[in-house]
């Protein structure tokens, strides 16, 4: 196969949301962590809206237990919204929770036994076709958008990306990693990925930050990838068997992220996103000085 092969449209983007969020608790316990807010938007909106503004056409949640007020958050509702308009109220804070008919489709993950295994849930809807992969727990902020930039690079490369992103040596354990090859601006071929590896092992200091794009061929590598870091089934461990025979590239996002999966990223995100809004900005800036002071 030549390098053409890879590089068919992305239309669709998989969302798994069927994580148990134990990093969150107690206020994960009844309310999924992808519906937690960044002042007023809950996270999987920002994932949503960056995956529109990057050309997504379709978009597929993969869920679980007590996920099901994800899916109701894009839904219409018809009370609330005749109230409303009755009231005399602007239905705009309603505009992005939109979909068109038919374009938001679900998939169950029964039991979380890992990202991977999510991914693997949606491979009906995904059929022969690349996919882009969102986790809205990793809020990307920033103009164009990780995925629009990401979908720039494609145009170009084709193939698999991750976006990445450098962190101190010390914290790599948590995440993916890449082995880095050429870099040429903001593109670095990929050579090789290891999930969570230890401080001593890790190919580079660059990790892999909650977007993706991949080629259909991952589904195979997927159904019969055995359990890794943390005794589940890692998407990592399925690219890294990609790069042997497709082109594999890493992003470097230009704009901010935060791991919103942690506390401290959480309120960062809060923090920062809240002063930048031209609605609020300034009133929290003074807010945060006085506390501050
Ligand atoms: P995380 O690693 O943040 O796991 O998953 P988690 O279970 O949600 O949170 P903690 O670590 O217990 O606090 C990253 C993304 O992958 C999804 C999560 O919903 C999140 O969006 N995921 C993870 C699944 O859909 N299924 C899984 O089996 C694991």
């Amino acid at each position: 196969m030549t390098e053409n092969n890879f590089r068919k449209p992305v239309r669709i983007a998989v969302f798994p949301v069927a994580g148990l969020g134990t990093r969150f608790l107690p206020a994960t316990k009844a309310i999924p962590k992808e519906l937690l807010p960044i002042v007023d938007r809950p996270l999987i909106q920002y994932a949503v809206d960056e995956a529109r503004e990057a050309g997504i056409e379709e978009f597929v949640f993969v869920t679980g237990r007590g996920k099901t007020a994800i899916v109701e958050h894009f839904d219409t509702a018809f009370e609330l919204e005749a109230t409303m308009s009755g009231r005399g109220k602007s239905l705009e804070p309603l505009e992005s929770t939109r979909m068109n008919p038919g374009n938001l489709v679900t998939v169950r993950q029964q039991v979380p036994l890992g990202l991977g295994h999510a991914v693997w849930c949606a491979r009906a809807v995904t059929g022969n076709e690349p996919f882009a992969i969102f986790l809205p727990d990793e809020l990307m902020y920033g103009s164009p958008g990780c995925m629009a930039q990401m979908i720039e690079a494609y145009n170009e490369v084709g193939g698999n990306l991750v976006s990445v992103l450098e962190v101190p040596e010390n914290e790599v354990s948590s995440y993916g990693v890449i082995k880095p090859g050429a870099v040429n601006g903001n593109l670095t071929q990929v050579k090789g990925l290891v999930e969570k590896p230890k401080v001593e092992d890790a190919p580079s200091n660059k990790i892999v930050s909650g977007r993706y794009i991949l080629q259909p061929e991952i589904m195979d590598l997927l159904a019969s990838q055995g359990k890794g870091a943390g005794g589940e089934i890692q998407l990592t461990d399925s690219m890294a068997k990609l790069i042997d025979t497709q082109p594999f590239h890493a992003v470097t996002f230009e704009g901010q992220r935060f791991d919103c999966g942690s506390k401290l990223g959480f309120v960062e995100a809060t923090l920062a996103i809240a002063l930048d809004r031209p609605d609020m900005g300034a009133d929290v800036r003074a807010m945060a000085q006085r506390l501050l002071g």
